[in-house]
């Protein structure tokens, strides 16, 4: 059975780069950004909805015992509200933010329209946090999303509209027609002049770092591997482990695929980069060419190697989750924390500029279950 995982560890796309600008310092808890206020708002209010439960952090015995470390947890947002990812911590959040503006305004729900563009997994989100809320969603949709993906969205009768082009050509399209029809925005990356909303989705992902935490009884991972898409979740995740630890931070590794790593490039350059994605990479979630502008404030201290990954551990780590930790569903974005774990540890100088140790406690995220189950069972069943 390991040989899913020496396919994973030999995978091609492997790089490490060090951030020139890591110097973590105390947690500001600056208003603006994430700040402890924000981060217990969003806990109070999610940890209160109908069928909130904290997702399970599963140990991998199997993965420290091949790594020389004392723990390898994995956090599970599969079973997330049902809605198969993390992602349900944020856009639905923002959307009831926004509903309870509209109501304090005097305005009436069912007036309100909120937009967003999506890989798939926010736009579920977004879905489901309007049916709650009772206003209407239109979601667009890059060329490459997959039927499945666009179908959970109709499910929540959102109104799901397909753009010809990437993920960056479906956003333009939900800004442009949002502001010809006064909808309100609902988006998970942020850009100067708009970051109210991306903050309140940010404030959203916290909880899960925030469980996992007490999941740990307190203690920070001293590594942690986060998968960047514009950086949204792992800004979210690292927030409460910088308020917990401070200037004790443990290393904050960012995950890209080769094909989109547009944070790698911002903190090499020390500013926000652009990255022309010519191929979709598998993980749906990871393919952004562009970086949160909020996301890049909390990454750009506190994350200390840049790793990118290419896309053959996916099948393999699909498979090796399935068979060896039956409880978890990994679809696709939630190897890659693994993946980069396991290339690194084949590459004897990455894995000693990552610092591990026999006492090393390493944090991945499985930030999604089977969210496109026909890819998943299809994957699942290959071999
Ligand atoms: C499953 C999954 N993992 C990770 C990410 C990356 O999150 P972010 O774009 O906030 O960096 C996404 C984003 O869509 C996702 O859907």
């Amino acid at each position: 059975m390991t040989d899913h995982l020496d396919i994973a560890a030999a995978a091609a796309g492997f790089s490490i780069d060090a951030n020139p600008s890591h110097a973590p310092g105390p947690f500001p808890n600056r208003a603006g950004s994430l700040d402890d206020a924000m981060m217990r708002a969003a806990a109070d209010e999610i940890t209160g909805w109908a069928g909130y439960a904290p997702t399970p952090l599963h140990d991998l015995p199997e993965i420290a015992e091949r790594l020389g470390v004392a723990r390898v947890v994995f956090k599970d947002e599969a079973a997330r509200f049902g809605l198969g990812s993390f992602k349900a911590l944020g856009g639905a959040y923002a959307v009831a933010q926004l509903a309870r503006q509209a109501e304090a305004a005097g305005g009436s729900i069912t007036d309100v329209t909120v937009a967003t563009a999506t890989d798939g997994n926010h736009g579920r989100s977004v879905s489901w946090g309007a049916s709650r809320a009772g206003c209407k969603a239109k979601i667009y949709i890059h060329a490459h999303v997959s039927k499945a993906r666009e179908e959970a969205m109709a499910a929540f009768g959102a109104d799901v509209v397909r753009i010809n082009g990437n993920y960056e050509a479906s956003l333009a399209a939900c800004k442009e027609d949002a502001a010809a029809h006064g909808w309100q925005i609902v988006s998970d990356t942020s850009w100067p002049g708009y970051t109210e909303v991306p903050l309140t989705v940010m404030a959203g992902y916290t909880l899960m770092a925030r469980e996992a935490l007490d999941q740990l009884g307190g203690k920070t991972p001293s590594h942690a591997f986060l998968p960047v898409g514009v950086g949204g979740l792992a800004a979210g995740l690292i927030a409460p482990l910088w308020q917990a630890a401070g200037a004790d931070l443990g290393k904050m590794i960012s995950v890209e695929s080769h094909m989109s790593a547009c944070m790698r490039d911002s903190l090499v350059a020390g500013a926000p980069t652009l990255v022309d994605i010519t191929e979709e990479t598998l993980m749906a979630g990871l393919s952004c060419g562009e970086v949160s502008t909020l996301a890049w404030e909390i990454m750009k201290p506190t994350v200390s190697h840049c790793i990118t990954i290419g896309d053959d551990a996916v099948a393999p780590l699909m498979r090796w989750f399935h068979r060896r930790t039956p409880s978890i569903e990994a679809g696709e974005c939630s190897t890659s924390g693994l993946a980069a774990c396991l290339a690194a540890h084949a590459d004897p100088a990455a894995w000693k500029q990552l610092g591990f140790g026999k006492d090393s406690v390493i944090l991945l995220a499985g930030t999604e279950g089977a969210t496109d189950p026909e890819f998943y069972q299809r994957i699942i069943e290959a071999a």
